[in-house]
This record gives structure tokens, C-alpha cells and sequence, in this order.
């Protein structure tokens, strides 16, 4: 690609012109596009009414669409409605001629392990697992934690919960005990769902230790049942654990497990997410909601079809594979991919050699991904037809605009679409995101927000910013999915979102709009750090390096990488008397790999005898991240109760960098 394409590209909007018969087959064409916006304008409860009854079987139909109570922030959708999400996501299919249709294909890390679930058989794994639960005694409303790598049983586990009306809690497995501590802690899990390890990167990682450890101060589980991945010997707990193919596989288990009629505003999960204190928080979805907005945007964004291969990449850990993993496709009878492995093992060709295999057709990935694959080159890709392809889409972090048009050109050919999807854990789906083919697009915009979501960008002071002015981005009407509460904590819930710009939803990111209404994410406001698309709290990880009995004090920033968008950069004060040398630096990594896990672990540590501060004691992180970034400019430092430390620190930085 010459360099005047990547400036034009970079520089001008893209008018995408899809080819036609791309065009016909669209789900949403411009025409019905313009006519959805102007439905949702005049009547936004009527449009997200028509599209939840639409797109979903409900056992009753609901009476209210939206009951609102701004004070409380109460925002109820669809009262009176019941409904089951896993029947939504199986049953129905099983009459509609999807039953002999691949619901579910895994793809193992190694290239052999193959699984291919048709409706009919997921379902019927579904229900026995139901059966296995509720044999346990688990019952609706009681919480599963769900500690799995990417394996069948993952969603196969969620969709029973779903089935007998349990809240699942998945854990991330790449977290440490004390993280799946915590979150099982939160949610006082009955049931753990867990693995004796992960196969990753051609390792097995052991996740059973972990198990156990957790386990130690979690009084609220009563049953761990263990899948078996990597065949490793691993100690049982008599009476506790059991493994969840000796209980599939039991005589008394049935074929069949009744869906229970959930309503609306039941939880269907609880999922954590770090927020800008130490403690995650357990966001909460309902199912009514939830399942609207899921299937109502892999409907329109991702234009999934009953032919289509539906592939995202993320770990079901995160939001990103709950929605458009699961419960999106399967809502609307298409055919999810879950890969196992990693886009660079054993080659760098992994994700187009799976993209050529299956056919797949809507390819949704991360920008740490694509960045790492870009570096690795582009004859990867050409060893392979793509051609199957029809939409690329691109979720959890800022993607730089050279990566887009890399992305574009390499694996879209210069043909595809490319959708940069803006949502976040609390949202449920895709909020902001260009329309596959409506309208023009601009690499590094988010698009424009969805028919039926309003948002709008404020100064710190709340008022208006202007055309292209960045500030804090607000969702200003409630939509479907919005998550319901933060568990446990209704007060938190209040303050983070809706306290500091009353009648809106504060997401926590800058963004600009342009003169023509794209959107520009700029990055979290808070303190929290985007780590390879990962959020991760900063204060989070401080408290686990203030922890460690070495440590006096602790403030973590993150500064801008290459392929992970966002790195972890720590300064940490030792006790007096102590070594700063490379020994202490990887136990401190250690340690917070152990905390937390490891994507939390600081990339740099700057050891330093001093932070920077207000007189009232407040760290300020905004110096400390220049610093990191080795900026000149350090902005104002007069609020500092004791400036001297500045140049310390900013020596400490340049040693560290040389
Ligand atoms: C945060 C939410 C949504 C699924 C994955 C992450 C950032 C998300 C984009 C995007 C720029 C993005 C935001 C947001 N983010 N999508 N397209 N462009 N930034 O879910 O862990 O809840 O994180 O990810 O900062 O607030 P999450």
C-alpha cells in the first residue's frame, strides 16, 4: 500500500461502497437504517418494544416497556415479560429448522481438538447440565462461579444457569486465586465450576491449585464440579469436588430440563469488572434487557445470517464473549466459533488459518490482536482465501488508525467493512458503533451511536462541550441491557454512574464528537487502565503492591505501549534499608501476578523515595503518568505539598529508560 492510501485513509472518511450483493443481502439497508432512526426518535420505547418482541420468544408478553425512576435510577424494561434465555438461545431452534445446524464449534489450541455441537446437542448437554445443577440443590436466583478456559463447558455451564434461573459469575481463568477469592466471595457462590488447567500458548497452565486456595475462605460453596482439559492428576476435596463428566454421565440425570420462566428484570448474570477503587465491581444484568440488546445488535452490527460462522475472539471471561460469544449468535440460531488458543501459536497464521477452515464469516477481535499480528506481517494472511469474509469488527480499546487500515487492507482485503464497536461491561452490547453498510467510515471513529441511543459529551463543569471539544462521554436515555446494579452495592452503583451528571450515564471515557456526529474514544477518565483491552483498576493493583510487606507505598499508572495499547507502570517506595534491584522488581511481579493475575503485572517499576502529592495526602496520578510517558511538559505542579520529589522521579524514569 502506497503511502498516500494510508494518509487518505487515515486522514479522510471511507465511503465503504459494499458491493451489491452485499447490499442485498444486508440485514439493515440504509433505507430501513434511516427509518429506524426516525422510529427510535419519535418513539424510542415503541422501537426497543418492537425489537425485543421481534427478536425474542417471550412465554408472556410484556405490558410496560420502560418504567423509570431517575431518582433512584431505577430503569426497568419490559415489566410484566417472562421469558428463558437459554431457551431463547436453543429451544426455539430446535423448530425452526436450525436443529441439525453446528450451534457451537471449538476450535482446541491443538489443531486436532475439534468439537462441533449442533441445537439439537447443545441443548441436550444444556439440560443434563441443568439436571447435574439442580440435583445439587441449585435452584433459581442461587449464584454459580464458572472458573473455565475457553472450552464448550464454558457456555454449555452458562446456558444451564440461564435454563434453571441461576445468576452465573464467570471468572476470568487467567486470574489468581485471590482475584476468583474475591469475586466468589461477592457473589457467595453455591456451586464452582472449575478446570484441572488451561492449555495456552503450547503450556498447560495448572488451575486446581487455584481452586483450592480460593476455596479456603469461601464458606458459601458447596460443590466444585471439574472439567477435565488437560488431564493432569489433581487432588480431590472428598465430598467437594466431582468431576462434571462422571455427573453428566450419571444414571438419574435426564435428556430434558424444563427452561424456567424468568421475568424480565431476574438476573441472568453477574459479571466483575475493575472499577477506580480496589475492589471489583459485580455487574449485574437482567434477562429481558439484556437479551434484547445482544441479539438486537449482533442482528444489526454484525448483520449475522443463518449461513454465517460468527467469530469473536474474546475470552468468555469478558463481557465481549458473554454478548457476542453466547447469548448474541445463539439468540438469533447462527454459528459461534470459540477458539481455545492464541492469535501467535504455534504460528502467527492461527487466526486466518481458522478463518479458512471454518468459513467463518464475521471476524470480531481486539486491536492488541490485530497489532500483534500486523507486526508478525502480512504474508501470514496471504497464505490463506479469506474469502469468506464479510464484516470486520474491532472491540475494547482505541484502535490506532494505521491498524484499522492494515486491518482493512490485509484482511478485509480492502473490501470489508471495518466496525469499531464502542460498549463497555455495563452496557451489555454494542452502544456506539458504524453500521456495516450504512453510511461512510473513518478509521479510529467508533461511528455513530445506534437508532435509540443518545449521548453527548460535557465539560468537567457538566456543561456542553463543543463540535470536536473533548470531555466526559454521557449516555443521556436508558437503553435494553443497561446493567441493573452493582452487586452488593447500590450506593456504588449511584456514584459511579449517574451522581456526577444527574439525568445521564457516565461511562467514564473522553471522547469528541465531530462535525458530523462520528465519535472519538479517548480513553478512560477514571483510574483505570486498558490493558491489552483489559480493564484493570489502578488503586486495584496498588493495594496488592502495598500489600506485600516490603512496600511502603505504591502508585501505579499506565502509559501508552505499542501492542497493548496500555501498559502498567508502578512506582513503589520499599521500607528503608532495602535492596532496589532487579531481585526485588520480580518479586514484586510475582506477587501481583499472584494478587491478581497476570495481565496485572507492572511492566516497569520505578523504585522511588517519594510520590508526588496535595496537601491533603492525594497521589497525584496525572504528574506521575507524564513522567512515565517521559513528557517534558508535566503540567501544573504548584498544588504539590512538596515539588521536590519531581526531579527525583523524573531522573528514576530516564535510568530506567536508558
Ligand atoms: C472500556 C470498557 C466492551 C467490551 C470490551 C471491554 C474501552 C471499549 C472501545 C472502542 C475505544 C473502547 C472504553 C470502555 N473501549 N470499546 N471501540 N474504542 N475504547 O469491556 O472491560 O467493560 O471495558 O473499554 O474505555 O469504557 P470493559
Amino acid at each position: 500500500m502506497s503511502d498516500k492510501t494510508i494518509e487518505n485513509l487515515m486522514n479522510e472518511a471511507r465511503e465503504y461502497d459494499p458491493p451489491q450483493e452485499m447490499l442485498e443481502q444486508a440485514n439493515l439497508t440504509a433505507e430501513k437504517y434511516e427509518q429506524a432512526c426516525r422510529d427510535a426518535e419519535l418513539d424510542p420505547e415503541g422501537f426497543w418494544a418492537e425489537r425485543a418482541r421481534k427478536l425474542l420468544d417471550w412465554k408472556r408478553d410484556f405490558s410496560t416497556t420502560l418504567e423509570s425512576d431517575s431518582e433512584k435510577h431505577e430503569y426497568k424494561w419490559f415489566g410484566g415479560g417472562r421469558l428463558n434465555a437459554s431457551e431463547n438461545c436453543l429451544d426455539r431452534h430446535l423448530k425452526n429448522g436450525r436443529r441439525n445446524k453446528a450451534a457451537l464449534i471449538w476450535q482446541g489450541e491443538p489443531e486436532e481438538d475439534v468439537r462441533v455441537f449442533t441445537y439439537h446437542m447443545l441443548h441436550r448437554k444444556v439440560c443434563r447440565f441443568a439436571n447435574v445443577l439442580k440435583k445439587m440443590g441449585v435452584s433459581k436466583g442461587d449464584r454459580v462461579a464458572i472458573y473455565l478456559p475457553m472450552v464448550p463447558e464454558l457456555a454449555i455451564s452458562m446456558l444451564a444457569c440461564a435454563r434453571i434461573g441461576a445468576v452465573h459469575s464467570v471468572i476470568f481463568a487467567g486470574f489468581s486465586a485471590v482475584s476468583l477469592q474475591n469475586r466468589i466471595i461477592d457473589c457467595d457462590a453455591k456451586i464452582l465450576i472449575a478446570a484441572d488447567g488451561v492449555l495456552r500458548g503450547g503450556k498447560k497452565i495448572l488451575l486446581k491449585r487455584n481452586v483450592d486456595e480460593a476455596l479456603f475462605e469461601c464458606p458459601s460453596v458447596e460443590q466444585v464440579i471439574m472439567v477435565k482439559r488437560t488431564g493432569d492428576e489433581i487432588d480431590f476435596i472428598e465430598g467437594r469436588d466431582t468431576w462434571w463428566h462422571e455427573e453428566l454421565s450419571a444414571s438419574d440425570i435426564e435428556d430434558f430440563c424444563k427452561p424456567e420462566s424468568m421475568r424480565s428484570d431476574d438476573p441472568l448474570f453477574i459479571l466483575h469488572t475493575s472499577g477506580s477503587t480496589g475492589k471489583a465491581k459485580g455487574i449485574e444484568h437482567t434477562t429481558g434487557g439484556y437479551m434484547t440488546i445482544v441479539a438486537h445488535t449482533a442482528k444489526w452490527v454484525f448483520d449475522l445470517k443463518d449461513d454465517d460462522v460468527h467469530w469473536c475472539t474474546a475470552d468468555i471471561g469478558w463481557i465481549t464473549g458473554h454478548s457476542y460469544s453466547v447469548y448474541g449468535p445463539l439468540a438469533l440460531g447462527a454459528t459461534t466459533l470459540l477458539f481455545e488458543g492464541v492469535p501467535t501459536y504455534p504460528r502467527p497464521d492461527r487466526y486466518w488459518e481458522i478463518i479458512n477452515r471454518y468459513g467463518v464469516n464475521i471476524f470480531y477481535t481486539t486491536p492488541t490482536a490485530i497489532r500483534a499480528l500486523m507486526r508478525e506481517g502480512s504474508q501470514w494472511t496471504e497464505k490463506y482465501d479469506l474469502s469468506t469474509l464479510r464484516i470486520l469488527g474491532s472491540v475494547g480499546e482505541p484502535i490506532n488508525p494505521e491498524v484499522w487500515v492494515w486491518f482493512y487492507e490485509h484482511v478485509g482485503k480492502g473490501k470489508l467493512p471495518v466496525l469499531d464497536t464502542w460498549w463497555q461491561t455495563e452496557t451489555g452490547g454494542i452502544l456506539i458503533s458504524p453500521l456495516p453498510y450504512v453510511g461512510k467510515l473513518k478509521p479510529g471513529s467508533t461511528g455513530k451511536p445506534l437508532p435509540g441511543i443518545k449521548t453527548k459529551i460535557v465539560n468537567n463543569d457538566g456543561s456542553n462541550a463543543s463540535t470536536n471539544e473533548g470531555g466526559h462521554l454521557l449516555i443521556t436515555e436508558p437503553w435494553p441491557g443497561m446493567l441493573s446494579s452493582i452487586h452488593k452495592d447500590r450506593a456504588r452503583y449511584n456514584r459511579t454512574y449517574f451522581e456526577r451528571f444527574p439525568g445521564s450515564y457516565e461511562t467514564g471515557d473522553g471522547a469528541r464528537i465531530d462535525e458530523e456526529g462520528f465519535h472519538w474514544i479517548m480513553g478512560r477518565l477514571d483510574d483505570v487502565i486498558n490493558v491489552s483491552g483489559h480493564r484493570l483498576g489502578t488503586t486495584e493493583i496498588e493495594s496488592a503492591l502495598i500489600a506485600h510487606p516490603d512496600v511502603t507505598e505504591a502508585a501505579v499508572v499506565g502509559i501508552p505501549h505499542e501492542i497493548k495499547g496500555q501498559t502498567v507502570y508502578a512506582y513503589v517506595t520499599l521500607r528503608s534499608g532495602l535492596d532496589q534491584d532487579e531481585e526485588m522488581r520480580m518479586a514484586l511481579r510475582d506477587w501481583v501476578g499472584k494478587k491478581i493475575g497476570p495481565i496485572a503485572i507492572p511492566e516497569t517499576i520505578q523504585f522511588s523515595e517519594g510520590l508526588p502529592k496535595t496537601r491533603s495526602g492525594k497521589i497525584v496520578r496525572r504528574i506521575l503518568r507524564r513522567i512515565a510517558a517521559g513528557e517534558d511538559d508535566l503540567g501544573d505542579t504548584a498544588t504539590l505539598s512538596d515539588a521536590s520529589v519531581i526531579n527525583d522521579l523524573i531522573e528514576g524514569q530516564k535510568i530506567l529508560f536508558e
